[in-house]
């Protein structure tokens, strides 16, 4: 089945826990850590992951756009993020590895994250230890910007890598997911939906969040 994943960086940061609520339905709660030097902006950290985890019982997926991520996922876990991921081009290949054990000593998952011109291969070296890899179908940093169809070449092509050699690995996309491109990407394999824009502007939250189900 398919998992939606509402992003809160579209949500009102001033009614989250409103906002929270309204997305119960789905299955994970998207959050966006930005640094402003990974990508141009910056939104939510540590502070914020702690309050959400004492008024949800969603299984919260924290999406780190920081430089050297091995600095602050034990933190991130600590504050009760179910699964952290980093991206690849974050850090050297042993750091990212790094990150990935501590997350993993913290008793979470860990994940893998691909900017748009980053290869599928280049997750193949954390494959074997990786929960899930996300594939970013916009450039990160912003929501509500247009998606990017010719990633679904990558989408498929990590779905397949990742049927070979770790079937429990969940394969997620994240950027410009809403009715009329949800089907491409459950198509080219993906099985978790990242979506804000569309969740959160839909006049009827759960019945958008059924219809990106597919
Ligand atoms: C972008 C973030 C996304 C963003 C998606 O850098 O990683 O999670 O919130 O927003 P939409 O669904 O509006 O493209
Ligand atoms: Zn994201």
């Amino acid at each position: 089945m398919v998992k939606i994943a509402p992003s809160i960086l579209s949500a009102d940061f001033a009614n989250l826990e409103r906002d929270i609520r309204r997305v119960s339905d789905a299955d994970y709660l998207h959050v966006d850590v930005m640094d402003g030097v990974f990508v141009p902006n910056i939104s939510i950290g540590i502070p914020v992951v702690q309050s959400i985890r004492k008024v949800t019982d969603m299984f919260l997926d924290v999406h780190l756009m920081i430089v050297e991520p091995v600095r602050y996922v034990e933190r991130f876990c600590d504050a009760g993020a179910d699964l952290v991921t980093v991206h690849v081009e974050a850090d050297t290949q042993e750091n990212i590895h790094d990150a990935i054990d501590k997350i993993h000593a913290k008793g979470k998952k860990a994940g893998v994250v691909l900017k748009p011109a980053t290869p599928a291969e280049a997750a193949l070296p954390f494959l074997e230890k990786a929960a899930l890899i996300l594939v970013m179908t916009v450039e990160p940093g912003f929501g509500g910007q247009k998606f990017m169809a010719d990633m679904m070449p990558k989408v498929a092509a990590l779905r397949k890598l990742i049927d070979e050699k770790n079937p429990a690995c969940e394969l997620e996309v994240d950027g410009g997911v809403a009715p009329d491109t949800c089907k491409a990407c459950i198509e080219a394999g993906a099985n978790v939906l990242v979506a804000g824009s569309a969740v959160y502007k839909a006049a009827d939250i759960p019945a958008r969040i059924q219809e990106l189900r597919g």
